[in-house]
């Protein structure tokens, strides 16, 4: 194989670029030309492809977002969009692809394998939402981020007497809430894996100002459902003055982490180091400290399980 394409696909997230930086550099050191699509599928349709360089991932590894930005596509859904980008890749004499994203960009990675395009999928997401894998690229960044939000709101949280609703990211996976609120000492913590109790999260607010607490934090992945309602009804049934912050899109960005830019880098270098021993259809992942790689399909059909233990012994040390 001669030419590898890479494109970043659905939502950034932080260590994209250094992942980047990893296929561009290894593929290079390997003898390979490294073609970047942009804006994900897309891109790839509608040829928007240009050749890369040693130079052209310098100075990226530190920076947020994706240099080769990002897209979600509704035409590569379709066989018709699907067709378009198979010819481009045959223009641009593609032999083998890498897609960083989540689990739709991996779903995409699937169709460009079976038109006969060997891709790998390298996973790049802040939600964690990805069972194979123990974590994704960014989710280690987007907690940071929010445990840096918690230490912010606790002040004028403390000041106040209030508590303080905190809305994060992950779609349908409490990951995020369930690490930053365990890392930021929050009081409750509110995920799907588990669901809303709204009486214990009351009980605990009363048991807590009964103590002598003057702050509360409450942390709520947003696949529960919206901190504003929550913080009216909370008010309501303790008489706690209570806030709501919604952290959205400050989670997707910023300088990764060196934890998410040395996983992007090992990540991005082995989906390399696949194509080139010839495999495809296969997602990279991390178990324990190794780098693993894993069939997409069956990558994608497993569900993704509750971490109970993390679960209890933040509730137990938050009382
Ligand atoms: O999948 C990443 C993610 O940030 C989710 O946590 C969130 O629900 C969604 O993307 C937001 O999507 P958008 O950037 O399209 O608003």
């Amino acid at each position: 194989m001669k030419t590898i394409g890479v494109l970043t696909s659905g939502g950034d997230s932080p260590g994209m670029n250094a992942a980047i930086r990893a296929v561009v550099r290894n593929a290079i050191a390997k003898g390979c030309r490294v073609i970047g699509v942009k804006r994900g599928y897309d891109g790839l349709i509608h040829g928007q492809l240009e050749e890369m360089n040693l130079s052209s991932v310098a100075d990226i590894i530190h920076r947020g977002g994706t240099i080769l930005r990002t897209a979600r596509s509704e035409e590569f859904r379709t066989e018709e969009g699907r067709k378009k980008a198979l010819n481009v890749v045959k223009v641009f004499g593609i032999g083998g692809m890498v897609v960083i994203g989540g689990d739709g960009s991996f779903r995409g990675g699937q169709e460009l394998s079976k038109l006969g395009v060997p891709t790998i999928g390298v996973p790049g997401t802040i939600d964690n939402d990805l069972a194979y894998t123990d974590y994704t690229i960014g989710f280690d960044t987007a907690v940071n981020t929010v445990v840096e939000a918690i230490s912010r709101i606790r002040d004028t949280s403390t000041s106040h007497g209030r508590a303080n609703i905190i809305e994060v990211m992950g779609r349908h996976c409490g990951d995020i809430a369930l690490h930053a609120g365990l890392a930021g000492g929050a009081e409750s913590i509110i995920i799907p894996e588990v669901g809303l109790d709204i009486d214990q999260v009351c009980r605990k607010l009363i048991k807590g100002k009964n103590r002598g607490k003057l702050h509360s934090i409450i942390l709520l992945a947003e696949g529960v459902g919206g901190a504003i309602e929550l913080g009216a009804t909370i008010e309501e049934k303790t008489g706690i003055e209570t806030r709501a912050t919604i952290l959205g899109h400050t989670q997707r960005g910023g300088s990764p982490t060196a934890f998410d830019r040395v996983l992007a880098s090992k990540m991005g270098a082995k989906a390399v180091d696949l194509l080139l021993e010839g495999k495809q259809s296969l997602v990279v992942g991390v178990k324990g400290n190794e780098i693993i790689s894993v069939d997409i399909e069956k990558a994608l059909s497993i569900e993704k399980q509750l971490d109970k233990e993390t679960y209890q012994l933040a509730d137990i040390l938050s009382m």
